[in-house]
């Protein structure tokens, strides 16, 4: 019986990454990105977190909002961790708010959130990262996302790289050849090129790489305890282990005078 069971999971396992293409919204295209966050012990990489809010901030946040982030999160440590003279900075140079006690706009502080949306038809991106998922496979039984995760931050990253070129017009509005989004036509311009937004160390920044930056950023902001959940998790595997060893060995010695009498 477990034998059977070994080989049905080990055959399950080797055949999800092929199948994970062909499956979830028939010709779905979704990268498998190696992010640093991955994995049971995968922490996010600042300077990547940094780049991904220059990115967001430079272009995306024409469009989209981030309004359930509040700004002074960017200092917190696990995530971009910038100082908080940097936080306040960057809060009051890109975004402005509307201050009811003034009746009027003021520069944003740390404690306000980041604006909502501008566009239309531009959905929020605080949570997208949990809101979509890259891996349904095999043939949308997602058991695939038991190895690789919900695949979240890849959707987004295979999105924003998954632009072919192709264009069409229907209904007055131009949709996007795109071979990650659901269906294949999206109605986002692509919205990175090579070259678009510099960083000060000189990273690179191709579409490739950059589409990677953004979506780890838009990981962070839907997940920012992301460090502290699987430290937690590992804390709570690690004393059940010590407790089950422990009422195992406390088990038998109850049972120890009894079990010596029977044998006798
Ligand atoms: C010119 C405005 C504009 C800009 C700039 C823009 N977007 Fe979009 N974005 C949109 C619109 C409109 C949609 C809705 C597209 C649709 O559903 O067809 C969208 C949708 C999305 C989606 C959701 C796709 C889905 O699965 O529903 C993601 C993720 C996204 N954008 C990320 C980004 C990122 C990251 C950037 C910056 C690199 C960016 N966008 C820049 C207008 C924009």
């Amino acid at each position: 019986m477990f034998k059977k069971l070994a080989i049905g999971a080990a055959f399950a396992l080797a055949i999800a990454p092929v199948a994970s293409n062909a499956a979830g919204g028939g010709d779905q295209h979704i990268e498998d990105f190696a992010f640093s966050f991955e994995g049971p012990f995968g922490t996010y990489d600042q300077n990547q977190l940094q780049r991904g809010l220059q990115i967001y901030t430079e272009v995306c946040a024409a469009c989209h909002g981030l309004k359930q982030v509040p700004i002074r999160t960017l200092s917190d440590e696990g995530g971009p961790h910038m100082a908080e003279d940097q936080v306040r900075a960057y809060a009051a140079e890109n975004f402005s708010v509307f201050d009811a006690e003034l009746d009027d706009d003021r520069p944003a502080k740390p404690v306000d959130h980041f604006p909502a949306n501008t566009a239309a038809g531009a959905p929020d991106l605080s949570m997208m990262a949990k809101a979509r998922a890259g891996f349904h496979g095999p043939y949308g039984l997602g058991i695939n996302q038991f190895v690789k995760g919900m695949g979240g931050a890849e959707y987004i990253a295979s999105l924003l790289d998954g632009y072919t070129g192709e264009e069409k017009e229907e209904a007055g509005t131009l949709f996007y050849e795109n071979t990650a989004f659901p269906g294949g036509w999206i109605s986002m311009a692509p919205p990175l090129f090579d070259e678009q937004v510099e960083f000060a160390d000189g990273h690179a920044n191709d579409v490739h790489n950059m589409s990677q930056d953004v979506a780890a950023f838009l990981m962070w902001t839907a997940e920012p305890k992301m460090m502290a959940r699987k430290q937690a998790g590992f804390v709570g595997v690690l004393f059940l282990t010590i407790l089950s060893v422990m009422l195992y060995l406390t088990n038998k010695r109850i049972w120890a005078p009894h079990k010596s009498k029977t044998r006798d």
